[in-house]
């Protein structure tokens, strides 16, 4: 198992050797490599049993560093940062020559972000390179948003941990790009498109495809071991046998609790939900059952990101 602490000296010193090291961040951990050094970005796919295809997000420290990787910052791009980073949000841009292709997949644009973690962000400031960093988990399944669901897959194959506690958003971050100019939503997270369009007006969106330019647009992806079932909690229970079911719901009912149920927010709050999804998702998938069941939490804000991952994280027949 790897070494968990909140050594970011240490953190720094595996890093320069080309070593990993999981990074916590308001939205989910991540599996961190310099991001200048081809070799120890290979690693990141290596270890995550990631597609070459599916192009990693790089992280700085600060508003000002983006420049040094990304060729042009269209003005809505400069606002989007200023107002929301650091934070759960992913600017696609055009990289520059520094950003070694295997981390963009061959793209000519690069995924950037400033995350918001006092640890990550003190590590950032003190490295001399931006981090590449997908969320810590074997490609597919549910992100970590504990040091202990990234040591729980990943401890044998990193020597480090740092240790940020929970996650505080709990959903990876918004991906928005630019394609001629117009922002274009690639992917929902911890920030909602209302959140965006109040900055900056209308956006375009890209959010689904069959042939995806982001993996996180995967039609099947964070998805639970376990067969997993979306809609209405009451009419799929009457499908399984109540001893190995598990269920998932929004908030909660006057109905007695089930044996493995799980609700993401007892007061119905949709950012609370947020940052227990993906832990409820693990806790099920490790219980004695057989199927999950869950359903959708209202569609606003933050709970699009929400109904979004679970609708990914569904069985599909
Ligand atoms: O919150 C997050 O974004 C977390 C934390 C660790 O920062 N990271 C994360 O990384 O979710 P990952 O690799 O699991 O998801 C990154 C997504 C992928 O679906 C990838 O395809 C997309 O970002 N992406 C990265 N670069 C891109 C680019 N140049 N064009 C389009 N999509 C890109
Ligand atoms: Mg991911």
């Amino acid at each position: 198992m790897a070494n968990i602490g909140t050594d970011i000296s240490l953190a720094k010193k595996l890093l320069e050797q080309g070593k990993l090291v999981g990074i916590p961040t308001e939205t989910v951990y991540g599996l961190a490599a310099n991001a200048l050094d081809a070799e120890a970005v290979t690693q990141i796919f290596v270890v995550k049993e990631r597609p070459k295809f599916d192009p990693l997000i790089v992280h700085i420290a600060s508003v000002d560093q983006a420049e040094k990787y990304v060729k042009a910052l269209p003005e809505k791009a400069v606002e989007l940062a200023r107002h929301f980073w650091p934070g759960p949000l992913t600017l696609v841009l055009p990289k520059r020559s520094n950003i070694p292709d295997i981390v963009t997949s061959g793209l000519d644009t690069v995924g950037i972000r400033c995350p918001d973690h006092k640890l990550t962000r003190q590590l950032l400031t003190i490295l001399p390179f931006p981090l590449a960093a997908p969320s810590a988990n074997p490609f597919g399944y549910v992100s970590p948003t504990t040091a202990a669901h990234v040591n729980h897959q990943l401890g044998e194959k990193i020597p480090y941990i740092l240790d940020g506690g929970p996650c505080r958003i709990g959903l990876e971050s918004t991906i928005i790009g630019f394609e001629n100019n117009t922002p274009t939503l690639y992917r929902r997270g911890g920030i909602s498109e209302e959140q965006i369009v109040s900055l900056i007006g209308s956006v375009s969106s890209r959010l689904q495809s069959s042939n995806p330019i982001a993996p996180g647009q995967l039609d099947s992806h964070y998805a639970p071991k376990r067969k997993f079932y979306l809609g209405d909690i009451e009419l799929l229970k009457k499908d399984f046998s109540s001893e190995k079911t598990g269920i998932l719901r929004f908030m909660s009912t006057n109905k007695t609790k089930d044996k493995h149920e799980l609700i993401l927010s007892p007061s119905g709050n949709l950012e609370e939900a947020a940052s227990n999804l993906f832990a409820s998702l693990r806790k099920l998938d490790q219980m004695d059952v057989d199927v999950i069941i869950a359903e959708r939490v209202p569609d606003l804000g933050i709970g699009k990101a929400i109904n979004d991952r679970l609708q990914r994280a569904a069985t599909r027949n």
